[in-house]
């Protein structure tokens, strides 16, 4: 067994863009006691220190430097949405993170093999420390290939695009849902066609479509494949 298998309780949870893994993750960590990981909030952490630090987007060494500069924590805290907050340097990031331009420059960034590899490190120290339900877009594949459950979670661009859309209208974000959809379909194509890591199912992984399920209806059926397996 790897250091990061840490008795192979870990799930892995995988998908593309507002496919729920973050809500569903939360969700299922809260009920069996997992740590809860979105690895995307470490992406996107490295998308806006680049920005804000006037870094290229494909600056590869540039960006790695960046990072020995900077701290970065990713401290659980199911009062907030995404069920985390991000401080940077000791500052809490808040929803800053998922701002528009924030999201149009991080696949640039987690196209970059040593920024994945710098990050990939990150997580299973993270995993070796405990079970973890750990969401993003390599975790069944590279990051946590030995773990016990993996999950595939899918829904339709529209479907996609309006959740995200409606975060949006939410934080009073004035963009237009075909902007959103747009967006989304474009993170698809780079997220799913990059060399290094691209997204894909696991060939072990239970795939779930939430176009038409709650969230608690998602995670009833994780769970029960979860119990299955177990029995
Ligand atoms: O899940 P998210 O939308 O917050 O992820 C932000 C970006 O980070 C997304 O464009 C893909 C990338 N990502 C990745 O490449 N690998 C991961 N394990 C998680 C996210």
């Amino acid at each position: 067994m790897k250091d990061h298998d840490a008795g192979n309780d870990h799930v892995a949870i995988d998908g593309p863009v507002s496919s729920g893994k973050t809500t569903n993750a939360q969700l299922l960590a809260a009920q069996t006691g997992h740590l809860y990981l979105d690895t995307g909030a470490m992406y996107r952490a490295v998308a806006f220190l680049a920005l804000t630090n006037g870094v290229d987007l494909d600056n590869e060494s540039g960006l790695v430097a960046m990072l020995g500069h900077h701290a970065i924590a990713i401290i659980p805290d199911p009062d907030t949405t995404p069920g985390y907050r991000v401080m940077i340097d000791g500052k809490n990031t808040g929803e800053r993170l998922f701002d528009p331009d924030v999201a149009a420059a991080v696949s640039t960034v987690a196209a970059l093999p040593a920024i994945r590899a710098e990050l990939v490190a990150r997580q299973r120290a993270i995993a070796a420390a405990g079970p973890v339900v750990m969401a993003g877009r390599d975790i069944g594949t590279v990051v946590l290939p030995d773990a016990r459950f993996k999950f595939f979670l899918t829904a339709s661009v529209d479907e996609r695009a309006r959740r995200r859309h409606a975060e949006f209208q939410m934080r009073g974000i004035d963009v237009s849902f075909e902007d959103v959809r747009a967006q989304i379909a474009e993170r698809d194509r780079l997220d799913s066609t990059r060399t290094h890591s691209p997204l894909r199912a696991a060939p072990d992984a239970v795939t779930i479509d939430s176009t038409d399920m709650l969230p608690e209806d998602v995670v009833a059926k994780m769970r029960a494949v979860m119990e299955a397996a177990r029995a």
